[in-house]
C-alpha cells in the first residue's frame, strides 16, 4: 500500500449516531469536498482527503487539518480558503490567514 504524502481532514461534524449535525457541517464544510479533490488532482498533489467527526474547534469552523504538518485551519468556507490550504501544502508554508493557533 502506498501512503499519501499528505492527509487533509475535513470536519463533517459526524456525531456518534453518524449524523452530521455540528457547526462545520451546518456551515457547508462538505460542500467544498468536490472542489478540494479536483483542485488537488489538477495540481498533481499526493494528498488523501477524509471527512471526520467534530475536531473540537467548532467556534473556528469549518475546520480542516493537514498532516503530517499538523496545520489546523479554521473558517475554511470558500473556494478562496480551500485554495489557500492547497497553496500551503504545495509551498510548505502554512496559510497564516486561516491558522488556528
Ligand atoms: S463540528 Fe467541526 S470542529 Fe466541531
Amino acid at each position: 500500500m502506498k501512503k499519501p504524502a499528505h492527509h487533509v481532514l475535513v470536519c463533517a461534524s459526524f456525531r456518534m449516531s453518524g449524523e452530521p449535525q455540528g457547526v462545520c457541517h451546518k456551515k457547508g464544510s462538505t460542500s467544498f469536498l468536490q472542489y478540494l479533490e479536483s483542485e488537488l488532482a489538477d495540481r498533481g498533489l499526493d494528498v488523501a482527503v477524509s471527512t471526520t467527526g467534530c475536531l473540537k474547534v467548532c467556534d473556528r469552523g469549518p475546520a480542516v487539518v493537514v498532516y503530517p504538518e499538523n496545520w489546523w485551519y479554521g473558517h475554511i468556507d470558500s473556494e478562496e480558503a480551500i485554495d489557500a490550504v492547497i497553496d500551503s501544502i504545495e509551498s510548505g508554508v502554512p496559510a497564516a490567514d486561516y491558522v488556528i493557533a
